[in-house]
């Protein structure tokens, strides 16, 4: 009977230790797997520079043929980040953010044609850089979608006097966080097929 336990415990021992995560532990790395949506704020400003740096992150991002097909608009008029939170309550703009930055697709400056649609991966390129950046800085943001649903981005659009050829594609409220959620473990093994379906 003991000798059964222990071949039991050696067993959980063995199947526990293969679950064991792969992961290459450095500090980009446990950025990038410990960023959470945060979507309630203190209503602490920011520091220019760290709005400088969120920018400079976000236009670090790749882009097909190095288009750059973006524009940010950096809300920091209280009334307007108000006024947005209300308008567009899944926004979280009404939860006391420093700021809210619209990430936009500059259709003047997407690939002409078919491939315009391009710009669309490309500024979810610059968003996520735009999270990532926030996160490593010790600040909260969330990512609320407004692009592909016209309503919400012509509700921006007009509100902010966007020209026809910015595309919102969705706003960030970025501050000091109010509070810390708790961070999701989305690996998902059978997501992965090697070399073929
Ligand atoms: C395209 C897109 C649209 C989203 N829209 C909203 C939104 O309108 N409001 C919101 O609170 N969160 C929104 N989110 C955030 C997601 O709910 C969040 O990323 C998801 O629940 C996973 O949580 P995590 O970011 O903490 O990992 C959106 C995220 C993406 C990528």
């Amino acid at each position: 009977m003991k000798k059964l336990i222990i071949i039991a415990l050696a067993a959980i021992g063995i199947a526990a230790c293969s679950n064991q995560p792969k992961v290459m532990e450095n500090e980009t790395i446990h950025n990038i797997m410990t960023r959470v949506s945060v979507r309630n704020f203190t209503g602490e400003k920011i520091s220019e520079a760290q709005l400088d740096t969120l920018l400079r992150a976000a236009m670090a991002a790749p882009s097909a043929i190095n288009k750059q097909p973006w524009a940010f608009i950096v809300v920091t008029d209280e009334t307007k980040i108000a006024a947005l939170g209300e308008a567009l309550p899944f926004s979280r703009c009404s939860n006391h953010p420093a700021v809210a930055i619209i990430p936009c697709g500059d259709l003047s400056k997407a690939i002409p044609g078919e491939m315009g649609a391009f710009w669309i991966n490309d500024v979810s390129a610059a968003t996520e850089n735009l999270l990532l950046a926030a996160h490593a800085m010790g600040l909260g943001a969330v990512w609320t979608g407004l692009h592909p649903d016209m309503n919400r981005a012509k509700m921006v659009q007009d509100m902010l006097g966007l020209p026809e050829h910015i595309i919102p594609l969705c706003i960030v409220p970025v501050g000091v966080p109010a509070e810390q959620p708790e961070i999701k473990d989305k690996f998902v093994p059978e997501n992965i097929h090697y070399n073929a379906w």
